[in-house]
């Protein structure tokens, strides 16, 4: 028997159509991209692990503390203070991607009652709560955000930050070189709290 012969249909989109394509889709995908991603004032470097321990030690961090990390990233500082030494703790970062990995970090590691992540500008953080705030941030933020920390924070409250100072207005009361990094700690005394209460913000 004589087989039928087969027909095909080829339909040929001419090249300069599929990328005209291509070129929509990625244009869209960028400004969605664009959309989701907010305007970081510091770029994600994550604390090595000996580093958090260190900040974590010099903080004398314990289980009747209440940690902040302003730009928490993936929330490693918060999570390493509830599970290693009890405290509870709050992280805070404008980018949803990292708060997410934060969540996740708490859920392995056993400490979500402990921790509270969410997403947020730590230029509107409230910090009043804390007894120990945590930054690994930039040096113009660190001055930035003093007035801040001078206002909402108690006398006693520990802040310990990751390798940039608070500028000549606030030398740090210790200063520790570790594999190459530098950690500053200060805590708020009287004199910090009156100069906060003064300012407008
Ligand atoms: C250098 S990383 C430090 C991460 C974490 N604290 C650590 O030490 O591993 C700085 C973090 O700040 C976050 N960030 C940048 N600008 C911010 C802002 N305005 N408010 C809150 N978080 C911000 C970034 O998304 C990033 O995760």
């Amino acid at each position: 028997m004589e087989s039928q012969p087969r027909i095909r249909i080829r339909i040929r989109l001419p090249g300069l159509f599929l990328f005209a394509l291509f070129w929509a889709l990625g244009i869209a995908g960028a400004q969605a991209q664009a959309q989701t991603t907010p305007k970081l004032d510091v770029p994600y470097v994550p604390t090595p692990k000996n580093i958090v321990n260190r900040m974590l030690d010099l903080a004398k961090v314990g289980k009747n503390d209440v940690l902040y990390d302003l730009g928490c990233g993936d929330g490693r500082i918060v999570i390493t203070a509830a599970k290693d030494r009890g405290a509870t703790g709050v992280g805070i970062d404008l980018n949803p991607v990292r708060i997410e990995e934060a969540k996740a970090n708490a859920k392995t590691a056993g400490v979500e009652s402990q921790v509270e992540f969410m997403v947020g500008d730590l230029f509107k953080a409230d910090v009043s709560k804390a007894t120990v705030v945590t930054l690994y941030l930039l040096p113009e933020v660190n001055r930035k955000i003093r007035p801040m920390l001078w206002k909402q924070l108690k006398v006693g409250t520990r802040v310990v930050s990751h390798d940039f100072d608070m500028g000549a207005e606030w030398p740090p009361e210790r200063e520790e070189r570790i594999g190459g990094k530098t950690l500053y700690y200060w805590t708020i005394t009287p004199a910090q709290k009156a100069a906060g209460n003064s300012t407008k913000s």
